[in-house]
């Protein structure tokens, strides 16, 4: 049984990449807590899917997060259905590899767009909900990737230790407002598409000899302290790089 905050009942929650993987864990664990969320995706069968099970808590938007006037337009909807943004999770993303010799300039721009561009844009979109409210937090989804120097994917470890600059500068200017900022960097985690990808017998031996836990870790571990560092509990931690990751680090 996951821990219930009563100040996240009734709150207003948006979740990027709500529909799947580590995202759709979260949706759950927000609309456990009485959130209302508002889940920009662009899997629409999936987000279609979790509006049909959560009726009225649950307003699904398809929204592809890299063109920026859409998500503009998608917060707004949410904004419209549920009113003014409370917390805001920036947990959109996509791990493809890419061979760094054959990356072009347009292919590049694509993986910030699509790990990190729209984060900025996001939070720009729902800070002044949160500063008229005196209180707010947005929680980034960053990756222990390129902490541990993972190689095969430049402009995804690019872009994901961004997230931690970009944390850190939203904290600073909006602290004032009481607004936190923080974001959650995932080790490894089994989601759908870990397990179809990347898991393999080896790798999978690898996460027992580098993790002090010797288990998987699963969606639901990240979503728990999403969950926590949007609840008033977290109150007093703002700027932070918090990593799950079972101690492999
Ligand atoms: N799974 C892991 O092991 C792991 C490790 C480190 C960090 N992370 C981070 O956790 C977050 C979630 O990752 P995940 O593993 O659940 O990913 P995932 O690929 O399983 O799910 C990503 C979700 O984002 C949506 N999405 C992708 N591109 C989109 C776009 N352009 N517009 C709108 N929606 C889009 C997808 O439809 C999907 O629902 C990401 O920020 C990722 O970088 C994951």
């Amino acid at each position: 049984m996951a821990a219930i905050y009563s100040d996240l009942a009734g709150a207003v929650v948006i979740v990027t990449g709500g529909a799947g993987g580590i995202g759709e864990a979260i949706t759950r664990a927000f609309i456990a807590q009485g959130a209302r969320v508002g889940v920009l995706d662009i899997d629409a069968a999936r987000g279609a899917k979790l509006e049909t099970e959560f009726g009225d808590s649950l307003l699904f938007v398809p929204c592809d997060l890299t063109d920026i006037p859409a998500l503009k337009a998608a917060v707004q909807t949410v904004r419209d259905r549920f009113g003014p943004i409370g917390v805001l999770i920036n947990n959109a993303a996509h791990d493809e590899r890419h061979a760094t010799l054959e990356v072009t300039e347009a292919y590049w721009d694509g993986r910030i767009a699509v790990n990190l561009k729209h984060q900025f844009f996001a939070a720009q979109a729902v800070l002044p909900d949160m500063q008229a409210a005196g209180k707010g937090a947005i929680v980034n989804l960053g990756s222990t990737s390129w902490v541990i120097g993972q190689g095969g994917m430049a402009a995804y470890t690019a872009s994901k230790s961004a997230v931690l600059g970009l944390t850190r500068s939203l904290a600073r200017d909006f602290g004032e407002f009481g607004i936190r900022v923080n974001a959650v960097a995932p080790g490894w985690i089994m989601t759908e598409r870990q397990l179809e990808l990347w898991v393999t017998p080896e790798s999978e031996k690898e996460i027992y000899e580098r993790q002090c836990l010797k288990r998987r870790l699963v969606p639901d571990d990240i979503a728990r302290v999403i969950v926590f560092m949007a609840s008033d509990e977290a109150g007093a931690i703002t700027n932070q790089h918090y990593i799950v990751d079972g101690g492999w680090n």
